[in-house]
Order: structure tokens, then C-alpha cells, then sequence
């Protein structure tokens, strides 16, 4: 009998995902769902074969230089993999692949409950009510804007901008998009094409945020772009906090040019930003975007079929190098 991979999970998964892969790897996992440094990381690539992280995980180019020769795959548990420093991943001859399509209508419902949090003051009332301060209500009490029938700018268009495009339909919205490439006019279904973002902004009551963290999209939404956004405009944020220069939001939300904002993410996470924090117009949640009993099953199931395929030696579904 061969013996099995060695396969090391970072962080705690599913229970479903951690049964599935005792089954068929020698599995190390995480019960206490400890959060490993970098140095951490590299002591324990030594003995195995394989590593299934998640975002939490940093794997720079240092860290990648020093992983052990014996780790051949990193079989990531996120769409997103800007914790990866892929060049490095592929100068040492490591396959990397990541968990697309499976999270993409758990992160639209998100997007949207940011947009209307946003929108209609969640925060704020949850605030009120929680704190035994709501003592009266008049017709001018709480008052904000409605999303039916408003302008959504998505800036990608990719899985998860199109997922949303499909959820917020029953709201009447005129969609419009930025993307690298027009799509086919099937899967734009009458949603109106920028070929940038700052051509995109001036038109959105709403903006919603869609790609990924690279050199190019840090700091994508900086002074310059909020003051493209129509006045009284709304910015949500699903991707990653290194979209934003949260610097510029909050002079954008202080000034009043943008009315609210709903964030998922944030530029120090865990944790977040305390000045944010002191907002009443931001929505916040603790990027929670995947996080449904469905998805992290699917995330996980996802990964370990990428595992499975390398170590059948077929081509994982969604390797990236
Ligand atoms: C992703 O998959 O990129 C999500 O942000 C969770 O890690």
C-alpha cells in the first residue's frame, strides 16, 4: 500500500471539509485554529506534501523562498490570492491553485446587504434600539435613500460582479460596469459597459467593488475617484480592503460627497479601522462575504478536489501556477 500525502490544513475548515480529507490524506489540522506566522509557516512545510491555507495565511516572497523542497502544492481555501506571491510560488516550481465560482453568491448577498445597510442606516438603528436610546419616531426619523430603481456601478465584472447583477435585478436597478473587457452582450443582460472606472463612477448612485487586490487596484478608490462619484453616492466593499485609501473615505464620508459606505473589508485585518469605527454613516462586518455553512463546505470540497487531481497527476481545475 502507498502511502498518502502528508497534507497540513492551517486553519479549522468545515467539518465535512476535515472528515473528506482524513479520509484520503495524512492530515495535520488545526483544532484550535491557531493563526501561524511566517517563520511558522516554514518550520511546518518541513514534513509535508502539501498545504491547504486561507487568506490568513501570508506567503511572501521570503516566505515562499524558505518554504521545505518537499511542499509541492498550495491549495489556497479563498478565490482571492493576494496573500500569495505567485511569481515566487512559480520560481520555486509550486503549484498554486485557489477556490473560484463557490463563493460568488454567498459574497453578492453580502454586497447587497452592505448596499442597503448602507442605504437605509442599519447600523445606526441597530445602534439605537440596542442601546435603549430609541425614545421617540416621527415621519422625519431615520430617514434614507432607496436603492429601487437607483444606478449600480459594478467595477468588475467578473464571478462575483455578475452574481450580483443577478441578485439586485428584482430592485429595478440600471446596472452599469467597468471591466478590462466589454462582455458578450449575453452576460452583460443590458447592463451598461465603462471601459474605466473613472468613465464608470460619475454615473453610480451605488458602487460596489469586484476585483481583485494586485499592484494595479491598491488604493483604486482614492481622492481622485471619490470626487467622480456623484455627490450623496454610496461605496460598498467586498474584495479587499487594499482597494481603498481609507484615508480618502473617510474625508469623503466626513465632507458628506459620499452619504455612506458598507465595508466587508479593510486594509488591517483583523481588526479594521478605528476611525472608520467612529463613523455613524459606515456599515461594517468582519469579512464575513463566504462565510455560509454552504460555502465553506464548498470552499473546502473545492480545494481537495484541486488536491486530489495533482496528486492523481491531472491538472487541478484551478491552478494558478
Ligand atoms: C476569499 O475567498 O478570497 C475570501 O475573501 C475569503 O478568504
Amino acid at each position: 500500500m502507498t502511502s498518502k500525502p502528508v497534507l497540513w490544513i492551517t486553519r479549522k475548515l468545515s467539518a465535512a471539509t476535515e472528515e473528506r480529507a482524513a479520509r484520503d490524506y495524512d492530515v495535520r489540522l488545526n483544532p484550535d485554529d491557531k493563526v501561524f506566522t511566517p517563520d511558522e509557516l516554514v518550520r511546518m512545510s518541513g514534513d509535508v506534501d502539501a498545504i491547504l491555507p486561507c487568506h490568513s495565511e501570508l506567503f511572501d516572497q521570503d516566505t515562499v523562498a524558505r518554504l521545505s523542497d518537499r511542499v509541492k502544492i498550495i491549495a489556497n481555501h479563498s478565490v482571492g490570492v493576494d496573500h500569495c506571491n505567485l511569481p515566487a510560488f512559480k520560481a520555486r516550481g509550486i503549484v498554486v491553485t485557489n477556490t473560484p465560482d463557490v463563493l460568488s453568491d454567498a459574497t453578492a448577498e453580502i454586497a447587497l446587504l452592505l448596499m442597503l445597510a448602507a442605504a437605509r442606516r442599519a447600523g445606526e438603528g441597530d445602534r439605537l434600539v440596542r442601546g435603549g436610546r430609541w425614545a421617540s419616531w416621527s415621519p422625519s426619523f431615520m430617514v434614507g435613500v432607496q436603492s429601487t430603481g437607483k444606478r449600480l456601478g459594478i467595477v468588475g465584472m467578473g464571478r462575483v460582479g455578475l452574481a450580483v447583477a443577478k441578485l439586485v435585478s428584482g430592485f429595478g436597478m440600471e446596472i452599469h460596469y467597468s471591466n478590462r473587457r466589454q462582455l458578450p452582450p449575453a452576460l452583460e443582460a443590458g447592463a451598461i459597459y465603462h471601459p474605466t472606472v473613472e468613465a464608470l463612477l460619475p454615473h453610480c448612485d451605488v458602487v460596489t467593488l469586484h476585483c481583485p487586490a494586485t499592484p494595479e487596484t491598491i488604493d483604486l478608490m482614492n481622492a481622485d475617484r471619490f470626487r467622480l462619484m456623484r455627490d450623496g453616492a454610496i461605496l460598498v466593499n467586498t474584495a479587499r480592503g487594499a482597494l481603498i485609501d481609507e484615508d480618502a473615505l473617510i474625508d469623503a464620508l466626513c465632507t458628506g460627497k459620499l452619504r455612506a459606505a458598507g465595508l466587508d473589508v479593510f486594509k488591517n485585518e483583523p481588526g479594521g479601522n478605528p476611525r472608520l469605527a467612529e463613523l455613524d454613516n459606515v456599515f461594517m462586518l468582519p469579512h464575513i462575504g463566504s462565510a455560509t455553512r454552504e460555502t465553506r463546505d464548498a470552499m473546502g470540497f473545492r480545494a481537495l478536489d484541486n488536491l486530489d487531481a495533482f496528486f492523481a497527476g491531472r491538472e487541478p481545475r484551478d491552478r494558478l501556477v
